[in-house]
């Protein structure tokens, strides 16, 4: 890349009408982040020197959304819709401040890795004026189309809508990712008009401008899947399709078995170390992380876990926020682990609720054991000490504290603190009146003969 600075133009400000949302388009989610988290994260993989997001009027979600997943960023908002040149004159003040390369991403293309970017600002150094990111669409329906001479210069780029049958013909087509290297950048945007078939005001003009000004524009391809555009649901769920696709393969290239990879979903941030086995369908949702020789059995749900390394999961569990497993431990089938930090090799097998506490390490929960961590009005914890047993069927009533090595016995209604190496009961004691079974049962098959 070049040592000239980079200023990068995000374009955020369409409602995106065919999404059919209350939610705007570029705020819907791939691999748990929303569109524009993507692109403003590649938009800093790239290194950028300053990051301009234009956003739509009243779009508040989205400034929060661009000042969370990219703090330094400016926010311009584009009054209305005039089209995509229109959307980059918004950021105008950005502009006129910078001198160097200029970058304009949409926002509504989220799979864009950072390499087909640096080989894009590469061109500028090799006489382009202009860099444009072309593919070769399967079906360039709705595209623009990138209009090329004998040498492969680049002279215009037509809208679907304004081609001719000739021009529609062309499969090479505008991502819509495009570089400048222009003194005046702001002078190409000022010069292009709104006569063509939408009425808008056309980014990709600047081609034919900087033609006219002796200035020569290149094309720089890269795969389609790089630069899918989302304008709907469907293809909002190819987008994921194809992110879950890549994810997958990271996964198994750093060395994870996954035995049925396509039923597994994984975030954008998803960390799974060496030798982890993952059985089939598992959802990963954002900030999990799974350390070295993990095994994970089927039908699991994770949300912001980290899990230690040679734990075993599963199958059928459910860790949600603030679930930190150490090492070794186990997690059997329909337990839930919610803000529970579990020492290393701690248990709990089957049918459990584990909420706001802790488990110290070698600790072992019996099945149907609920830690009570709600009154309708406040959270509280249960602490559980290292080496304890845990009878199962208990109910732990927090706040409450079991002490290390002791033992509650099956079936108790936990609510005092239990000293270390204690036995808590909490039940009534066992009556037994022996021969009451046969003696029942012969009085009951005389009268029901007699009523016969
Ligand atoms: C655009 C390109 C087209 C390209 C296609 C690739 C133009 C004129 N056309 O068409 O050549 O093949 O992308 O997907 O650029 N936006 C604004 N303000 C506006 C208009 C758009 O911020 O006034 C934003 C949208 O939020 C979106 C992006 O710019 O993120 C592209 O706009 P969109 O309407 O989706 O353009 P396409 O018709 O897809
Ligand atoms: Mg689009």
């Amino acid at each position: 890349m070049s040592a000239r600075p980079l200023l990068v133009v995000v374009l955020a400000a369409g409602q995106g009408t065919r999404m059919k949302s209350s939610l705007p388009k570029v705020l819907h989610k791939i691999g748990g982040r929303s569109m524009l988290g993507h692109v403003l994260d590649v938009a800093k993989q790239i290194g950028g020197d300053k990051l301009a997001v234009v956003v739509g009027p009243g779009m508040e979600v989205v400034r929060k959304e661009a000042e969370v997943q990219a703090p330094g960023a400016s926010v311009f908002v584009q009054q209305s819709q005039r089209g995509t040149a229109d959307a980059v004159l918004a950021a105008r003040e950005a502009l006129a401040g910078h001198s160097g390369d200029v970058l304009v991403l949409y926002a509504d293309t989220p799979l864009l890795p950072a390499e087909a970017l640096k080989a894009l600002l590469a061109r500028l150094d090799t006489g382009a004026a202009i860099a444009v990111l072309g593919f070769d669409a399967a079906d360039p329906t709705g595209y623009g189309r990138l209009l090329t001479d004998g040498d492969g210069w680049l002279t215009a780029i037509r809208e679907h809508k304004d081609a001719t049958e000739a021009e529609r013909d062309v499969r090479l087509c505008n991502s819509g990712v495009m570089a400048f290297r222009v003194d005046d950048v702001l002078g190409v945007l000022a010069r292009i008009g709104n006569d063509n078939a939408k009425g808008e005001f056309y980014l990709t003009d600047a081609v034919e401008i900087a033609r006219r000004d002796g200035a020569r524009a290149a094309v720089v391809t890269c795969a389609e899947d790089d630069v899918l555009g989302v304008n709907s649901r469907d293809q909002l769920a190819v987008a994921e399709g194809i992110f879950q696709k890549r994810a997958r393969a990271a996964v198994m290239r750093e060395g994870a078995t996954l035995i049925a990879p396509e039923t597994i979903w994984l975030s954008f941030d998803t960390k799974i170390g060496r030798d982890v086995l993952i059985e089939p369908n598992v959802f990963f949702g954002p900030g999990v992380v799974v350390e070295d020789g993990v095994e994970i059995k089927a039908n699991c749900h994770f949300e912001r876990a980290h899990i230690g390394r040679n734990a075993r999961i599963g199958p059928f569990a459910r860790l949600r926020p603030g679930a930190e497993l150490g090492p070794d431990v186990h997690i059997g089938n329909f337990v839930e682990v919610k803000n529970v930090k579990l020492g290393a090799g701690a248990k709990a097998n089957h049918l459990s609720y584990l909420g706001d506490g802790s488990v110290g390490a070698g600790a072992n929960i019996g099945a149907g054991t609920i830690f009570c961590n709600y009154d309708g009005f406040n959270k509280a914890r249960t602490e559980v000490g290292e080496g304890a047993f845990v009878g199962s069927n208990t109910s732990l009533v927090a706040p409450v504290t079991i002490g290390a090595g002791a033992y509650i016995g099956s079936g108790s209604v936990i609510t005092k603190n239990v000293a270390d190496d204690s036995l808590a009961l909490e039940r009534s004691s066992q009556e037994e009146r022996p021969g009451w079974a046969a003696k029942f049962r012969a009085m009951m098959s005389k009268r029901k003969a007699k009523t016969d």
